[in-house]
């Protein structure tokens, strides 16, 4: 009896509005059931999208960490026995391999240096790198210069600043002793001023 009172009321209603009573909460159920779904898939692509940027981090880091090293420092050197350079007073000539790590590259080159044994005896390392525009220096074995073949540069034995365009004397490189071994680091400085000046 209730029943039959709700479907005649639903009738008259629909004869009223126009509106069919069983459509209008179907189109409801509808609409809420797309609101859910927009609302999940809102909710899965921000939680995919964060998830996806927390994991990148580590190797966003792991790619650019070689970009973000200093590389040009080096480690020391062994030019071997002291005693190899004792015995005379002419410079000697050396090569040793130096590694730079340059971004993701390698570099491994031969840097010839002199060690010279001073008036006083003590070892001292030059770099063979003119401090005027970077050419090699040689030293001339049949006088006792060193001399630069790109502007005629010219130095004592020691390295000190005969004549030419150079700015400095021949640059010193840091060395030691250990267990009886010279021992040298090698260093770039800067051309074309007068104060020594290393390179990052
Ligand atoms: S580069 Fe050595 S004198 Fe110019």
């Amino acid at each position: 009896m209730i029943e039959n009172t709700k479907i005649q009321r639903a009738i008259n209603t629909h004869q009223e509005t126009g509106v069919h009573p069983i459509g209008s909460a179907g189109s409801q159920h509808k609409t809420i059931r797309t609101g859910r779904r927009t609302f999940l898939g809102w909710f899965f692509g921000i939680g995919t999208v964060s998830i996806g940027a927390m994991l990148s981090v580590p190797l966003f880091r792991f790619a650019l960490d070689p970009l973000m090293r200093t590389t040009t420092a080096t480690s020391w050197s062994d030019l071997g026995p002291e005693s190899d350079f004792s015995e005379t007073s002419i410079p000697q000539k050396r090569s040793i391999s130096i590694t730079q790590v340059d971004g993701w590259r390698k570099v491994v080159t031969e840097k010839p240096v002199y060690v010279i044994k001073k008036a006083d005896g003590k070892l001292i390392v030059l770099t063979s790198v003119c401090p005027h525009l970077g050419c090699a220096v040689k030293w001339n074995d049949t006088g006792t210069q060193f001399k630069c073949p790109c502007h005629n540069g010219v130095f004592t034995t020691e390295g000190k600043l005969m004549s030419g365009p150079p700015p400095r004397d021949m640059d010193e490189l840091e060395s030691r002793s250990v267990d009886g071994h010279l021992q040298v680091r090698y260093q770039s400085f800067r051309q074309l001023v007068k104060i020594k000046e290393e390179l990052a």
